[in-house]
């Protein structure tokens, strides 16, 4: 391919990638499957290897995050970012409507959802992203591009027409409760502290200095508001609706996340909507906000010190309750972590009784400085998990005690450690501290891990508290005799099954093995691209920490955690014991070739396929001694191809003269 039909391809392809982008993210209506998606970003990042000088920061390959960011300089916003008047009642709403009308007459109002997320302003030259910033101070903000072109939702380039040739889009970064959920389940999997609420984690995930791990997090976003000269029309409402056509995520009125009225009664029906609807959709908003809908109009009205006079927002009665703590007690995770958590008198709450709320560490516990029978304010930290946040100190009982936080393990008496830079203390007696042992095998059973069925929480503990199993090994060696013996609630049944499971679990896969182990950091995806990557736990095992870190996924922490997971005696003889046991430490990338149909072949596998996938495809080359390679060149022996190949790759193949093969052909070539 000349250089001059490599740019056309490559110019082809951002377009495409970016409206499918667009397609996904934005309207939520693929119209082509992931794998074709792949493909085409494969071939695009393939061509921009090839052609350096043809890159550009805002190429779709770009989203998965660049460069580690040393720091980020702190620039001038062109428009300061204004902050909003709050009101907590209807009648205040009301009044700015009056002020509003006295000032300037009867006007028009675009009423519309306020994202509980972090403010940012993005910076549009000639259709494309030039720079993202943060709020800061309002006059000057954080630049964090790198951080922002890794939001799916931001367009890097914008489509359609009407766009001004420099304006800047303002909106919240937010992050939905699925992705929430999806990141805080990850953590606990890995044995990580949970993340609060999603504001706070979305703007300690904006300002991480790595946006591959800012790509990986899946920040969304909303546009509320467009600045600049030459804005397609002088209606607020009819802007964003233009932005939406130029693919910015906008509110849609379709779903009345955005509605306009002229009096009143219309911004109050929204109100009234929104205060019983709150819930219903997959992202935090903590008000709505009325603007006058007229630009003109606004400017008219004009700005106080801090915030506009032309809009307000309605902030929703906070979640919170008030109710009294009987009690802080410290719980002992499975990698050691104490975490306090107050016992309340239980309370209604957002709809749900809560009678333990979070405490998370020592640090919030002084900063709340709580007293057993303290009146404490709990509120759903972003509506999800419980959180004390304040004290009413006024009502403390006479003689109350001051709650402590423990130099000693609750559980086993061994003396709290804190690491350096964590906010977590931890029981260092992993081998025999109680509840580490038992959440230990309580991961290890669980569903994504060893799945042995019929184990649960407190079948675990009932079988360490008979002392039949002390570690995960032990499992191994039950019988159902032994737990016949057990007694109540024991029959025959209930112990196949048990044994059953622990047998079945010999077959599960090496890569959920690994996760199962339960080594701190390691959750399920780490363990998955590391079991893929190195193949057995011995080769594992036999890693430095530096060649460690050199794997996908693997910082210097998990590194760490890794080395020393398996550098502990302990670790090293439950291990032997379960792979005698005969637990499954070898992956499907270990397995020695079946036979050498294919040694020496250097192969380009592209395109879906009707009877494999493609790992598949390449899983079955590896076992008859090829190689599989990522790109077409001269040393290519041949391209297995399955639809959707490009025609980029196609064209390559031809001109180098690398065979094209089908799957059938494949087939018949390995004899499978
Ligand atoms: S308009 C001058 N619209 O709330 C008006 N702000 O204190 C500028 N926010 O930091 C903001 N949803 O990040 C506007 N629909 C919405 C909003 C919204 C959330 C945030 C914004 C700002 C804060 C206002």
């Amino acid at each position: 391919m000349s250089r001059s039909e490599a740019a056309e391809r490559i110019k082809q392809l951002r377009e495409e990638l970016e409206r499918h982008n667009h397609l996904y993210y934005v309207k939520a209506a693929p119209v082509i499957s992931d794998q074709a998606f792949d493909l085409m970003l494969k071939e695009l990042e393939r061509l921009e290897a090839e052609h350096p000088e043809l890159a550009d920061p805002n190429s779709p390959t770009q989203r998965v995050g660049g460069d580690i960011t040393k720091n980020f300089p702190v620039v001038a916003h062109r428009y300061p970012m204004l902050s909003l008047g709050n009101s907590y009642s209807r009648d205040e709403v009301a009044e700015f409507v009056a002020r509003v009308e006295r000032s300037v007459g009867r006007t028009r109002y675009t009423m519309e959802l306020k994202y509980d997320g972090v403010a940012i302003s993005l910076s549009y030259r000639n259709g494309a992203l030039v720079r993202g910033v943060t709020r800061g101070d309002g006059e000057k903000g954080e630049e964090i591009t790198a951080n922002i072109r890794t939001v799916r939702a931001i367009p890097l380039k914008l489509q359609g027409e009407g766009w001004p040739a420099e304006f800047e889009a303002r909106g919240e970064i937010i992050f939905t409760k699925k992705q929430f959920d999806k990141l805080n389940a990850e953590r606990a999997a890995a044995g990580e502290e949970l993340y609060a609420n999603p504001r706070n984690t979305a703007a300690g995930t904006l300002k991480n200095q790595d946006p591959k791990l800012v790509a990986k997090r899946g920040l969304d976003n909303f546009i509320y508001t467009l600045q600049g000269e030459g804005l397609p029309t002088r209606s607020h409402y009819r802007n964003i609706m233009a932005a939406r056509d130029w693919g910015f995520r906008t509110p849609m009125p379709e779903r009345r996340f955005i509605e306009q009225a002229d009096d009143v009664d219309g911004i109050m029906a929204f109100i009234d909507h929104w205060d019983k609807a709150r819930h219903d959709i997959g992202f935090i908003i903590d008000g709505i906000v009325v603007k006058v809908d007229d630009l003109d109009v606004q400017e008219e009205l004009g700005l106080t010190a801090k915030s506009p006079r032309w809009a307000i927002a309605y902030k929703f009665q906070a979640e919170q309750a008030v109710t009294r703590l009987n009690a802080v007690s410290f719980q002992v995770g499975r990698t050691g972590a104490v975490t306090p958590v107050a016992e309340l008198e239980p309370v209604l709450l957002a709809g749900t009784t809560v009678k333990r709320a979070s405490l998370f560490n020592a640090d919030q516990l002084e900063r709340l400085d709580l007293h057993v029978g303290d009146l404490v304010r709990v509120e759903k930290a972003g509506e999800i998990i419980p959180q004390v946040v304040g004290v009413e100190k006024e009502h403390r009982p006479a003689h109350a005690h001051r709650v402590r936080f423990p130099h000693d393990c609750p559980e086993c008496g061994t003396p709290l450690i804190r690491l350096e830079g964590e906010a977590q203390h931890y029981c260092p007696n992993e081998h025999q501290c109680p509840p580490q042992i038992t959440r230990r095998i309580e991961h290890f059973v669980a569903r994504k891990a060893m799945d042995i069925e019929g184990l649960g929480g407190e079948t675990v503990e009932e079988l360490f508290r008979a002392g039949l199993i002390r570690n995960v090994a032990d499992l191994y060696d039950l019988t159902a005799e032994q737990l016949l013996a057990l007694g109540k609630g024991w029959g025959e049944k209930s112990a196949r099954q048990v044994v059953e499971g622990v047998e079945a679990s010999k077959a599960v896969p090496f890569e959920q093995v690994l996760f199962a182990l339960g080594i701190r950091h390691v959750g399920e995806t780490v363990a998955k691209r590391i079991a893929r990557a190195v193949g057995s736990i011995d080769r594992l095992m036999a890693l430095s920490r530096e060649e460690l870190t050199q794997l996908d996924e693997v910082g210097e922490v998990i590194a760490e955690s890794i080395a020393d997971f398996f550098a502990a005696e302990g670790n090293r003889a439950v291990i032997e014991r379960l792979r005698k046991a005969g637990v499954q430490f070898e992956g499907a990338a270990a397995a020695g070739p079946v036979s050498d149909k294919l040694a020496g072949k250097s192969i380009v596998v592209s395109g879906v396929f009707r009877n494999f996938s493609r790992d598949g495809i390449k899983e079955a080359i590896e076992r008859h001694g090829g190689k599989v390679s990522g790109s077409i060149s001269k040393k290519t022996t041949f391209v297995v191809a399955g639809a959707d190949m490009g025609p980029a790759k196609r064209t390559k193949a031809e001109e180098l003269g690398v065979p094209v093969i089908d799957e059938e052909e494949f087939s018949r070539m390995i004899g499978e």
